[in-house]
């Protein structure tokens, strides 16, 4: 059944491949997706078949694509193996893209998620010419039924020229309802407070507002997100969960947090999800969250009962999960909040509510300044995500990660981190299956040797704290000792040992 309610759009509905004339080379397109959901699936699948029909005949064409967050293969996968992406933002975690990126073929504009929004509406990014938006319906009134992301769908309604929608009859009506979309932001000097003070406010409307004049295609999918299972968590993420649990569990034993703790957020990624996993048996209740993604962790939690609500922009969940889901959304719906990802990833509400961030790393220091998005300094993986937009702003700056990379070949703690994403004054504590090192209140050689001693894995403690020793003895200065070359060298060797070859 169609889920387009109104007749006057109907004379819309076209083609993808249609619909994908009307994007022309050189132009910025706003996609939907956020973390492989919510993402149009078939026009940017026949704007790919296009571009390489027109790379074929001799034309060059490549557009600028924004998006939400990552996407999935139908969108990033199949413009960046077209060649058809110039520029791209912001978080991407497609390997297509990723490759083109790293050989220097795509420019890659990594932003702080909370700032895409606004930085699109201060003019900051330039014109916006067309928005492809998946949505889950089309409603009497030309308002729309978001689909299983928000991301930053309200900006490019708003901004684009002209608008593509795809309503995909994959998602499931019973996501009406659920979403919150607030349309209280303003640019300096007419902002005012959001009027958001607990992680289950709703300050907005269910639904997207739309300028009908500027629909210039519609197209029917049934076509699923990109859901990708969740690795079982090892003994190392149980190891991490377990230190992580006992660290909250003193925290409230002395008083600094609440027993039903603060809104926690949690990163994307397999540890992630078995710390929530393992707050399942924790001794928490009533817990909250007000994050990004709700993945499988936060649906174990929300059956088990010990999570009251979740708040976040977008699902990212696994196949096995997204069925639960959609078997019981009605259920769900109550205890979820989706929002444009302004409002999930806000500083000032995530200040407010005093969120626990919970963010994965690739290396650490042995200062805690951390290192989220490159590998040897230079080499993308994903990107800063909304791992800033917490970090800086939360109650407690959480880092956790396993202590090596590469079945052991690398220590993620080193010396001097190859690119700092995160100062050691976002980082509070840092966490690894070997331990936890609370750095709060810590100088920067009181938490280097906490870190070594805590963090490190003891295959690479002995090294670590030679370098420490060295760089008391050799430092130019012993705030924060350190030997520049030495430090970096530290990389190098993985290079030259082939430790690091793609
Ligand atoms: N040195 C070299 N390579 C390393 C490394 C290190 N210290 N640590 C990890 N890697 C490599 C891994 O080998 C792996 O490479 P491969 O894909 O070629 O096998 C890759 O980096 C990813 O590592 P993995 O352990 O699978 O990562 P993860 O799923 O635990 O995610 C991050 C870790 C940092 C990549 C991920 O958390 C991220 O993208 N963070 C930034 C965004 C963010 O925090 N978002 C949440 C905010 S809401």
């Amino acid at each position: 059944m169609s889920r387009i309610a109104n007749d006057s759009l109907r004379d819309r509905i076209m083609s993808a491949d249609d619909a994908a004339a009307l994007i022309t080379s050189g132009s910025t397109v706003g996609l939907t997706g956020f973390t492989g959901s919510g993402y149009p699936k078939a026009v940017p699948m026949a704007l790919a078949a296009r571009i390489e029909a027109e790379h074929a005949a001799g034309n060059p064409f490549r557009i600028r694509v924004w998006t939400g967050a990552s996407t999935g293969p139908e969108l990033d996968g199949a413009l960046a193996k077209a060649d058809g992406i110039e520029f791209r933002l912001p978080y991407n975690s497609d390997p297509i893209a990723r490759e083109k990126i790293n050989r220097g073929e795509m420019e890659y504009f990594d932003m702080h998620l909370s700032q895409v929004a606004p930085m699109a509406w201060q003019g900051f990014l330039g014109p916006l010419d067309t928005a492809v938006v998946e949505v889950s319906g089309i409603r009497a009134d030309g308002s729309l039924i978001p689909s299983s992301s928000v991301g930053n769908n309200k900006t490019w309604l708003d901004r684009a020229d002209q608008i593509i929608l795809e309503v995909n009859r994959w998602q499931n009506p019973a996501l009406e309802g659920m979403h919150d979309i607030y349309y209280g932001t303003a640019l300096p000097p007419h902002r005012v407070p959001i009027p958001l003070v607990r992680p289950d406010d709703r300050i907005g409307d269910a639904y997207l507002r739309v300028d009908p004049a500027k629909i210039v295609a519609i197209i029917e999918t049934e076509a699923p997100d990109r859901n990708l299972p969740f690795a079982a968590p090892d003994a190392s993420a149980h190891a991490i969960a377990g230190h992580l649990i006992e660290f909250f569990r003193h925290e409230v034993a002395r008083g600094r947090l609440p027993a039903s703790l603060l809104p926690l957020q949690s990163g994307v990624g397999n540890i992630a999800n078995a710390v929530l996993t393992g707050l399942v048996t924790g001794p928490f209740d009533a817990i909250t969250s007000y994050t990004e993604v709700i993945q499988d962790g936060m649906l174990d939690l929300l059956d088990s009962g010990k999570l009251r609500m979740a708040s976040a922009t977008a699902f990212s969940l696994s196949p096995e999960a997204a069925a639960r889901l959609n078997a019981d959304m009605g259920a769900y719906r109550d205890r979820m909040i989706l929002r444009p990802q302004e409002i999930s990833n806000h500083p000032e509400l995530i200040r407010r509510l005093g969120c626990l961030a919970m963010n994965g790393l690739i290396e650490a220091d042995i200062y805690g300044n951390v290192n989220s998005t490159h590998i040897v300094g230079s080499r993308i993986q994903n990107g800063i995500g909304g791992s800033g937009d917490f970090a800086r702003n939360a109650y407690v700056s959480i880092f956790m990660t396993p202590s090596t990379a590469r079945n052991g070949d690398i220590s993620a703690i080193v010396p001097q981190a190859s690119h700092v994403d995160h100062i050691s004054q976002d980082v509070q504590v840092l966490v690894t299956e070997q331990g936890l090192a609370d750095l709060r209140g810590l100088s920067p050689k009181q938490r280097a040797l906490t870190i070594i001693e805590n963090c490190a894995h003891p295959d690479y403690r002995p090294a670590l704290a030679d370098y420490y020793r060295c760089a008391r003895e050799g430092s130019y200065g012993q705030q924060t000792p350190t030997l520049p070359g030495e430090a970096l060298s530290w990389h190098q060797r993985f290079l030259d040992t082939g430790t690091m070859r793609m």
